[in-house]
């Protein structure tokens, strides 16, 4: 066989997978279904590709097996994909949280995994289609292509999740896991916004534009960041990353003023003030229009004189647990993830290779391995395909 190690999917992990099989000497070829590789990864962290975490630790991210993603990250850490960045030049900057961004293009880490698979002797085929793809009797995978057949011992499965199907997202990984008889776990969108219906929407459709910091709550998962009000529901950092934890049904609790002691801060300008109207004392730590909507709907506005003791505990109480009744998710025309996968009990953590097929193997996103929003999924990308890379 001419080639070595064949990888389907020309993303972030199959890049990366690709050049680190090539500089161990391997003959990689890397088949794209696209006209160009890495499309999501030009159009990720609004075209400034967030493209590590440097708190990345395990506890980042959600999977079926908790404990599966430690070992790959645990090799290949942000600091190591850092140092690739700089060899190549690319100015960066942390936004926040240990978020790192380039200061110009996405183009630029694009255009670094492919000249380092250049390097490292990768053949990459764009506009390559995949049409069938089976185990040979002696070991070993034999693809048809739009290119011709093809023939290698390994073989990489760096297909990607559903999201943006716009982008050249496919099913296609999940298939080919089921038909080497791997379970696949229920897909679902993440990192998405969520939806509101019926008179939900209603309270808050007008309002769309107006941010504001929240932490929103889903069961033992809580994120501290802002909230955005769209014209179909809600967005912002903490909704995106509370969707990843919220399944219809879920209660979904927000609270609206996370750095402040609210009832304190009620019972002050009740001292205070007393003569000032509620929705004017909530307009000092809300947006306006959001604060007026709350008295409109929710609390009608008095004088903070008529309120009794026992009423602004509980306007209190209700602020920092305000439920959203959320319909559903934006869906994966919009998700910046896939949450669920490849079940991770069919493949190895130290080198992702399938457990019961030698040589076949899945990096990234396809296997049920999801991060938070924060560079985290790019981590696990470069991780994963490096941990394959390193074996394949
Ligand atoms: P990825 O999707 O990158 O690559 C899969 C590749 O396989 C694609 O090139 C696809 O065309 C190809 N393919 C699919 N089916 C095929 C087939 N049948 N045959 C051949 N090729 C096929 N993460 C992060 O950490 N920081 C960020 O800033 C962002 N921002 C962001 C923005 C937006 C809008 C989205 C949608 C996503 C992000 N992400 C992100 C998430 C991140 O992009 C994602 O987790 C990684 O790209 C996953 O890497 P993979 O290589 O697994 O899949």
């Amino acid at each position: 066989m001419e080639t070595d190690v064949l990888v389907i999917g020309g993303g972030a992990a199959g890049l990366m997978c690709a050049l680190t099989a090539g500089r161990r000497g391997r003959r990689v070829r890397v088949l794209e279904h696209a006209n160009r590789c890495g499309k999501k990864i030009l159009m990720s962290g609004g075209g400034r590709c967030n493209f590590t975490n440097t708190g990345t630790t395990p506890a980042n991210f959600l999977s079926a097996n908790p404990h599966f993603c430690k070992s790959a990250l645990a090799r290949y850490r942000p600091e190591h994909f850092i140092a690739m960045v700089e060899a190549h030049g690319i100015a960066y900057h942390e936004k926040e949280l240990g978020q790192l961004f380039c200061d110009d293009s996405s183009k630029q880490i694009v255009a670094m995994l492919l000249a380092e698979c250049a390097d490292a002797g990768v053949q990459v085929d764009t506009s390559c289609s995949i049409e069938a793809v089976e185990a040979l009797p002696g070991g070993g995978y034999q693809l048809r292509t739009t290119r011709g057949t093809m023939r290698a011992p390994s073989l990489v499965v760096a297909t990607g999740g559903l999201s943006i199907p716009a982008m050249g997202a496919t099913g296609f990984g999940y298939e080919l896991a089921r038909q080497f008889g791997h379970a696949v776990l229920p897909t679902r969108a993440g990192l998405v916004p969520l939806t509101l219906s019926g008179k939900h929407q209603e309270h808050y459709a007008d309002l769309a534009g107006v941010a504001f910091h929240v932490s929103a709550r889903c069961g033992k998962a809580r994120f501290d960041n802002a909230m955005l009000i769209t014209h179909r529901g809600l967005s912002g950092p903490a909704i995106l990353q509370i969707s990843n934890y919220w399944e219809p049904g879920k209660e979904l609790l927000l609270d609206l003023l996370p750095e402040l002691d609210i009832e304190a801060f009620l019972l002050e300008r009740q001292r205070a003030q007393p003569a000032a109207e509620l929705r004017t004392v909530l307009a000092d730590v809300l947006p306006r229009r959001f604060a007026e909507r709350l008295c409109e709907t929710w609390f009608p506005s008095k004088p903070m004189r008529q309120f009794t003791h026992r009423q602004l505990p509980d306007l209190a109480r209700q602020l920092a647990h305000w439920p959203i009744v959320a319909s559903g998710t934006e869906g994966y025309r919009t998700a910046e993830v896939t949450l669920g996968g490849v079940d991770t009990d069919g493949v190895s953590s130290a080198s992702m290779e399938s457990k019961h097929c030698p040589g076949l193997y899945f990096v990234g996103e396809v296997l049920d391995v999801t991060g938070w929003l924060g560079g985290y999924n790019f981590q696990w990308a470069w991780a994963s395909g490096h941990a394959a890379g390193s074996a394949a």
